[in-house]
């Protein structure tokens, strides 16, 4: 599959088939995706791959969000979507594997009447590593979408990263996204791309 076609075709997937993922493909999906760009290449990240006993446990932790998520959801979707997105969060559509991403815990202080440079020099630490790690999440998505695997990027989860590090035994580390894997058992539709997202200067109009 070209990579075009990857990027569009690749979908979050919420419903996975009760199949293993072989540790290889994994492993692979995983090495390949660490060539990831990373802010002054510190490749400061860490993907922590769960399951058997240990992902039963982590679902359940990650189960809690829907205390936290119901309401915000309640605003912006009808009753149907709500009740499928909560049951989702129940099992996270029954994933093989959930990979978790850390950064360090990097603690900053910003406050309002700062201005963008005093900002940035408080929260580039983190900002960095975020972002950087953001770029390793994709890969992530779009090489298992290249070996035939679903993925769905999950940050509702920070709600109770406090209870998935208790589950975990992680200390340290500021969690960045969830990703449940596993062969899809879903085939969703493309939610639609907005347009006028590209502001074209010194070029032709589009
Ligand atoms: C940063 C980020 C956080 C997301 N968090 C969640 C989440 O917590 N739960 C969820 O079901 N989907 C989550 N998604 C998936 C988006 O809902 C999804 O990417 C979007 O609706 C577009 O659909 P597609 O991925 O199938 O193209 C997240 C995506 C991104 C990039």
């Amino acid at each position: 599959m070209d990579i075009s076609a990857l990027i569009r075709e690749r979908r979050s997937i919420r419903k996975y088939h009760d199949r293993e993922v072989p540790q290889e493909v994994l492993a692979k999906i995983l090495e390949d995706a660490l060539w990831a760009p990373s802010a002054l290449n510190r490749q400061n990240w860490q993907i922590v791959a769960v399951r058997g006993e240990q992902k039963e446990k982590l679902v359940e932790a990650i189960a809690k969000t829907n205390k936290y998520f119901k309401p915000h959801l309640e605003k912006l979707f009808p009753e149907k979507m709500v009740n499928i997105t909560l049951q989702f969060f129940r099992t996270l559509g029954g994933a093989p594997v959930i990979l978790l991403v850390y950064i360090p815990k990097i603690i900053v202080e910003i406050h309002p009447e700062m201005n963008n440079l005093e900002r940035y020099q408080n929260e580039q630490g983190r900002l960095l590593s975020f972002i950087s790690a953001a770029a390793l999440i994709q890969n992530i998505l779009l090489l298992a979408k290249a070996e035939g695997l679903g993925t769905c990027w999950m940050t509702a989860p920070k709600h109770v990263e406090d209870e998935i590090n208790e589950v975990m035994g992680i200390e340290g580390k500021e969690l960045v996204s969830v990703i449940p894997i596993g062969y899809p058992d879903q085939k969703p539709p493309a939610p639609p791309r907005k347009d006028n997202k590209v502001r074209w200067i010194g070029f032709e109009q589009k």
